[in-house]
């Protein structure tokens, strides 16, 4: 019997983890890279997602908690912090509770999906709700760590990056090469910094053979990187990226300009419609953050930006289950039967 042993055991050799790094994993990654097909039909494309939602807390945040929690405990921290649109607190709280720590997150006060809520509460996390943005959380955040015993296990501490940076091999590793383009929603803009050196590694060490370009998307109301500008009052029903002045903007930069790729931005209309084709037509269910990869490679192949034959890699970050409201909103309310086949048969359309 063999199952996968986590990302930082996969991938040990190319790690920032030594042998006596002690491994704090709910084993993350080893997710499905599931072939699209309405995607692939509509884009003449062959299109994949990477289903970041099936990692242990819902979401690709495991991925660098298991790097930061780890090196954390290693340093001999006791407690962590971070600021968090939902799926970051989440995660921290999950492997703060296997490492036998104490986390504390500052989340805007009202802005997080009601299940990641959930998460940090079960898991024990001390919880501040901050009356301002993520970005204020993040601040404040950054000026706990500096000035009291805490750690800062946001996406500014290196280590996630690098934890993060596993999808892009588990890609290449599965699909032989990297593929043509590979797509992302984008926040803090960590992770398509963290994609961004995954395939750079592993294209310099000769396991791949090229590099995709690299497209991000950010929702109209939170897109700082697209305007050239701070965005002092995001606003998006995509809450997980509703962020004004994102951490890793200029490697975003980078990631974009050395890869040949864009970041552009597409609406909450368009988000939603990604995300009902997502759970209806491809059988994934996603947060609405997560739909804005796929709404955005709508968006480019309705522009005519997408070439046909191409190999795409969409990564779907976040769990469905987080924020299911979206998904019951303007939904038809189920009718009530007796328990009766006959009327049951006829309400199903079935007699
Ligand atoms: N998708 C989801 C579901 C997210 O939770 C996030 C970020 C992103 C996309 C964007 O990734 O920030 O690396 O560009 N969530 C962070 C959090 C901000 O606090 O959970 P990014």
């Amino acid at each position: 019997t063999h199952q996968w042993r986590g990302i930082i055991e996969e991938y040990r050799d190319r790690l920032p983890v030594t042998g006596s790094t002690p491994v704090v994993t709910l084993r993350e990654g080893g997710t499905p890279l599931v072939p699209a097909q309405v995607l692939s039909e509509r884009t003449g494309c062959e299109v994949h997602l990477k289903v970041e939602g099936a990692n242990p807390t819902g979401s690709f945040k495991d991925r660098g908690m298991t790097m930061a929690i780890s090196r954390a405990k290693e340093e001999g921290a006791k407690a962590v912090i971070c600021a968090s649109t939902g799926n970051t607190s989440a995660s921290a709280a999950a492997y703060a509770v296997r490492a036998g720590m104490v986390s504390a997150v500052l989340v805007p006060q009202g802005k997080i999906a009601l299940g990641k809520m959930g998460q940090a509460l079960v898991h024990g996390a001390k919880i501040l709700q901050v009356d301002g943005n993520f970005d204020d959380c993040l601040t404040l955040a950054r000026a706990l760590s500096e000035n009291y015993p805490v750690a800062l296990v946001n996406s500014v501490n290196p280590v996630r990056i690098e934890g993060q940076k596993t999808a892009a091999f588990e890609i290449v590793d599965m699909l032989g090469d990297a593929p043509d383009i590979h797509v992302l929603p984008v926040g803090n803009a960590g992770n398509i910094t963290a994609y961004w050196k995954g395939y750079t590694e592993y294209a310099a060490d000769g396991v791949a053979a090229k590099t995709p370009r690299m497209w991000g998307f950010q929702a109209s109301g939170s897109a700082p990187i697209v305007r050239g500008e701070i965005v002092k009052d995001p606003s998006t029903i995509a809450t997980a990226i509703r962020i004004g002045n994102p951490a890793s903007w200029q490697y975003a930069l980078a990631a974009r300009d050395e890869s040949g790729g864009l970041i552009d931005e597409v609406t909450d209309r368009e988000i939603l419609r990604a995300y009902r084709l997502l759970a209806a037509q491809e059988g994934v269910f996603v947060e609405p953050a997560s739909a804005a990869s796929v709404a955005g490679l709508l968006k480019a192949a309705e522009q005519g930006k997408v070439d046909p034959g191409q190999r795409i890699v969409c990564t779907v970050t976040g769990n469905g289950l987080k924020d299911p409201d979206w998904a019951v909103a303007g939904a038809p309310q189920p009718v009530t039967v007796p328990v009766d086949a006959a009327t049951a048969a006829e309400r199903l359309g079935l007699a």
